[in-house]
């Protein structure tokens, strides 16, 4: 099974730049027709938050033009630059984001790896939470079953010294963490919202974050450092089940040539 995910495509209505700068729509359609391109078809696509860059209908419509490309099930999550309302009323075709619930968590059982979908937002702000209803809800969901599950969630469950991202960061970690650990099934956390892959030892298992197909956030480890992104190459991830590990490939996007088939001589073939 091959999970594909992406994160933080950060969409401006109209296809406005973000920051007046980053062509987030231009740079998704390139990782739409990318993932289109892959030589084995994912099983499906995870997008792990921050869909949109204001949160208005009018960016979730074009935010569903840009992905209707794929051709595979895909699932959504909001991240903090994402509404919950305006994404549910926008992709009404998605059975899993229309609940009663104040959030938008969900469990996917149709695949070999269970997927849960955590919800870390608190409207308004950059940071995220996971209060005592929505870790309740997640150790009902572990309980249910001991499939080997990844859980995903748009904040990173971990302080990553990347000083101006972890000013916004998930402040209720240590409680996910002792949840995790006790629900050895759980193969991996996976977030997005730092902008760079990343990779920790958490609960027992290991934690990671996706790149954007957008603009990347600066490898900075000040404490006190200025936010800022950087035009690094866009990239997405997959993460490939073989029915006992889970391993993480980081894909980039873009045109880098031909390959080139070669000999164990050290020659080229043709
Ligand atoms: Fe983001």
């Amino acid at each position: 099974m091959i999970l594909c995910q992406i994160s933080d495509l950060h969409i401006k209505p109209e296809r406005r730049l973000a920051y007046g700068v980053v062509d987030t729509a231009a740079m998704l359609e390139r990782c739409v027709a990318h993932i289109g391109r892959l030589p084995q078809r994912p099983d499906v696509v995870l997008a792990t938050g921050d869909l949109v860059d204001g949160g208005t209908a009018a960016e979730y419509g074009l935010l569903r033009e840009l992905l209707s490309p794929l051709t595979m099930p895909l699932y959504l999550m909001p991240g903090n630059h994402d509404e919950r309302r305006a994404l549910r009323e926008v992709f009404d075709d998605h059975p899993y984001l229309q609940s009663n619930s104040a959030f938008t968590q969900y469990v996917v059982e149709d695949f070999p790896l269970r997927l849960i979908a955590l919800d870390t937002v608190i409207p308004g702000q950059s940071g995220g939470t996971l209060c005592d209803e929505r870790l309740a809800w997640l150790e009902r969901a572990l309980a249910e079953s001991g499939k080997p599950t990844v859980v995903a969630l748009h904040h990173p469950p971990f302080i990553t010294g990347i000083g101006h991202m972890d000013r916004i960061a998930l402040d209720s970690s240590a409680k996910l963490e002792l949840i995790i650990a006790r629900h050895p099934q759980v193969e991996r956390v996976i977030a997005g919202h730092l902008h760079r892959p990343i990779t920790v030892r958490f609960g027992g298992t290991v934690a990671s974050t996706c790149p954007s197909p957008a603009h990347q956030v600066v490898l900075d480890l000040a404490r006190d450092g200025a936010d800022h992104f950087i035009m690094e190459p866009p990239a997405f991830q997959l993460h490939w089940w073989d029915g006992q590990r889970l391993v993480t490939h980081t894909e980039y996007i873009g045109d880098f040539g031909p390959s080139y088939p070669f000999r164990e001589d050290g020659r080229l073939i043709g």
